[in-house]
């Protein structure tokens, strides 16, 4: 007899231990208690309430407590999710009980049979359960805009993807089952009226689904956004799927552990590009209206932006939509506008933008000079798409799911702004002026006051700074760029040194959006990457250079403030399906070359950049390449052009001499420029070890150019870009001026200034030698020395 109740004790131990995660009846707190959450006996999820950002409001919700940014995956009722300061949650006999400070009800679980306990589970389901341990109740039966792990979404229910990136309320975008297909559809918000489906997750053979289950092998969530269940590795990583609130179905994954440097990484994703996917004639697409579309593949999501002449709705919201600033003189008191429009509006081009809906006029044979004046006179006109066919479509407003289509070329699409100033009525009353300077004298003394008390203190820092940088940048504290980036949440890739964040920056005036480098702590050579850093770019100042705005330099952390480039990194453009149009390609090159010509001899501190390649040139909303990450810089001095240094740069871009004992001068970056002008022009990597349809020979991108050089099989390079084709003597001067770059000896290559009156044709280009002829010098006529 004494084994069983050993046995009973044991299970009791066992009972007892689970109870950790357990919550008794009448269990309560408020938003105002120190610790206003319940937590899983591993501590992974806590369920309570969440602060929302720059509010004073709360959300009852469950998220991942071990991970910094406190990630949320559940909250209770998506209709109206914040709740006031003082509001309590109770766990009753029915259930939970949401009340708020004057103790009236605003959400509760509605049950038929009584709850004995509730029990936050290590797997992040909240559960209420009965007297017999069955659950009445669990958060996975009520999803908000995220699956985990084990997680199992029924045929009755739907995903809804949030609103913003911090308003919980129900959003645009549904996750749903429709007659077995698991389908995404933005609905007519705040209605639940599905419009037409953007992308079926397909199930697997002809059965069809009923569930989608996190981790199934059956009809995985995860295998329907691109990836095996082998592919999770649950001991070292958290996962969950969230449809987000720009309409993307993503998988993330965040290492376990403490380090606060890590972050979510997006790991798979349905669809491809929602800038394309969705194609609804009603709603907007996944920017607002009025807005154009661009994917990111680095940071794999959409960028939204406003044509020029309209404005965002809501400067917070780039996914809003925008407006147009202007009217489109439609009005009964527009008489004037509509009697010379050809004075107030202006028909631009707007390169690379499709708004393939909102037709409401196809026009037959009409040049495009006849398209623009059709549109000009018509006051429903707000765009006009133009063909080589003499097709020409009228769009009116508002513009719906526009994108950026690169391999739009045939097309022209061109945009109706307003040129004329606003007339004399219009202008502010001189009454109404007076009284307009008054308040705008006091608001600046406001201003002014504000200022200096918020600059108080970084000045200590900026005047430490300014001892070896003497810019006009801005110096930021930790606390601010923290606020700015929202606790370093978004990433927008790894830099040299360090990861990139997306932020924005409020002024009085207006948003920013910024890239946020925040150098990796530890190495002391970082600190003087930081400086290097600082004052190589800190004096820059050129059209194709990323402008440092400003940094930080508190304790043990240094960050870097730069612009925000909206279309991502050169290699995201040039190596994908489809590849950027030869113009594009022509204007990137030029681009690129002044602005390396700016760095090596131009600005006041002559700078090697040292890691020239297509991840550093950052493009952007204008589509112009400007060079990025200075990390690795190397000063050179006035009087000292040659350096040595320790071997820097990626391979497959790095210059020879890196790995001989000779002194390293600008000549690595016409190196690197040279292997890279080979790849904008081939839009393929420099190195390419497993491409299938490749012969022998190519995989080696230098070498195949050469030998098609020497071969007079110049066409080849561009497979069947027709574009490239036509502009035979650009392409193969271009090949030339590239073989020119790589020559292993650097004395033989020409300098930036040289690549450049070449590149414009200023100078001949003459018949470049074999490459690695490092001992040979090259005789006759060199047009550079
Ligand atoms: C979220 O958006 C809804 C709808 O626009 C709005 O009513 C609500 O106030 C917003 N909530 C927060 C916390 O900003």
């Amino acid at each position: 007899m004494a084994i069983p109740s050993i046995f009973f004790f044991a299970l009791f131990l066992l009972q007892h231990h689970l109870a950790f995660g357990r919550v008794d009846l009448n269990a309560n707190f408020s938003t105002n208690d120190q610790n206003a959450s319940w937590l899983s006996s591993s501590q992974e999820f806590a369920f309570g309430f969440r602060p929302i950002n720059n509010t004073n409001l709360f959300l009852l919700a469950i998220w991942f407590d071990k991970i910094p940014d406190k990630t949320i995956v559940w909250n209770a009722d998506m209709s109206n999710p914040a709740v006031p300061s003082g509001s309590r949650v109770q766990l009753t006999q029915s259930g939970l009980n949401l009340t708020n400070p004057q103790g009236q009800s605003l959400w509760t679980t509605e049950l038929q049979q009584d709850v004995f306990y509730a029990e936050m589970r290590d797997d992040g389901n909240f559960v209420l359960a009965s007297s017999n341990s069955s659950y009445l109740w669990q958060s996975f039966n009520n999803p908000t805009d995220t699956l985990l792990p084990s997680q199992t979404l029924d045929m009755n229910s739907k995903l809804f993807s949030r609103l913003s990136p911090t308003n919980y309320t129900k959003g645009r975008f549904e996750l749903y089952f429709d007659n077995g297909n698991l389908s995404l559809a933005q609905i007519g918000w705040p209605s639940e009226s599905l419009y037409t489906k953007y992308f079926d997750i397909s199930t697997s053979s002809n059965q069809s689904a009923s569930q989608l289950r996190f981790n199934s092998s059956v009809i995985g969530g995860q295998r329907a956004i691109g990836l095996s269940s082998s592919d999770l590795d649950v001991s070292r990583y958290y996962y969950r799927a969230t449809l987000d609130y720009y309409g993307v179905f993503s998988l993330y994954s965040h290492p376990r552990g403490s380090n606060d440097d890590q972050i979510w990484s997006n790991v798979g994703y349905v669809p491809d590009n929602i800038c394309n996917a969705i194609y609804s004639d009603m709603g907007s697409g996944s920017c607002g209206y009025n807005s154009y579309c661009s994917w990111d593949n680095s940071t794999k999501r959409p960028t939204c932006m406003c044509p020029e002449g309209y404005s965002w709705v809501d400067s917070n919201d780039k996914f809003g939509g925008c407006q147009p600033a202007f009217s489109f003189g439609c009005g009964a008191d527009d008489a004037r506008s509509r009697e010379n429009p050809e004075k107030v509006y202006e028909m631009k081009p707007l390169p690379n933008v499709n708004f393939p809906l909102g037709d409401y006029e196809r026009l037959n044979n009409y040049t495009r000079d006849e398209c623009e004046k059709s549109c000009l006179y018509d006051c429903n006109c707000a765009v006009v798409i133009s063909n080589a066919a003499k097709d020409c479509w009228k769009k009116r407003l508002p513009l719906s799911n526009g994108r950026i289509d690169l391999m739009e070329g045939l097309t022209t699409t061109l945009l109706k702004i307003r040129v004329q100033p606003l007339k004399k009525k219009d202008r502010v009353q001189p009454a109404l002026l007076g009284s307009l300077i008054g308040s705008l004298v006091i608001i600046a003394l406001l201003a002014a006051t504000v200022v200096s008390i918020i600059l108080l203190k970084p000045y200590k820092v900026a005047r430490r700074v300014s001892s070896f940088v003497e810019t006009n940048m801005h110096s930021f504290t930790y606390q601010a760029l923290k606020e700015a980036t929202h606790g370093f949440s978004e990433d927008l890739g790894r830099g040299s040194f360090g990861i990139v964040y997306k932020g924005t920056l409020n002024s009085i005036t207006k948003t920013t959006v910024v890239a946020v480098k925040r150098l990796d702590r530890i190495a002391p050579e970082r600190e003087r990457e930081f400086r290097n850093e600082l004052n190589a770019i800190g004096r820059t100042c050129h059209r194709n250079l990323v402008k440092l705005i400003g940094f930080c330099d508190e304790g043990v952390h240094r960050l870097l403030v730069y612009e925000f480039m909206s279309n991502g990194a050169l290699a995201d453009i040039l190596f994908r399906q489809p590849k950027p149009v030869w113009n594009l390609r022509v204007r990137f090159a030029l681009g690129i070359a002044r602005g390396l010509l700016y760095l090596h001899e131009e600005c006041e501190t002559p700078t090697i950049h040292c890691d020239i390649k297509p991840q550093n040139i950052l493009i952007d909303e204008h589509f112009m390449p400007k060079i990025s990450d200075f990390g690795l810089a190397k000063l050179l001095y006035s009087n000292k052009s040659r350096t040595h240094t320790m071997i820097r740069g990626t391979r497959g871009y790095v210059a020879p001499e890196w790995f001989k004992s000779v002194p390293v001068t600008a000549k690595v970056d016409v190196y690197s420029y040279g292997v890279m002008l080979l790849e904008i022009i081939c839009c393929r990597r420099s190195l390419e070890m497993d491409r299938d349809e490749m012969e022998e020979g190519q995989a080696i991108l230098i070498d195949w150019v050469y030998d098609c050089y020497m071969e007079g099989r110049i066409d080849v390079l561009v497979e069947n870009d027709k574009e490239a084709i036509a502009d035979m003597g650009r392409l193969k001067k271009w090949v030339m001026i590239a073989i020119w770059c790589i020559q292993e000896n650097p004395e033989t290559r020409p300098s930036m200034k040289n690549v450049m009156q070449m590149l414009e044709g200023l100078i001949e280009v003459p018949s470049p030698p074999f490459p690695s002829s490092f001992s040979s010098k090259v005789h006759g006529s060199q047009p550079w020395t």
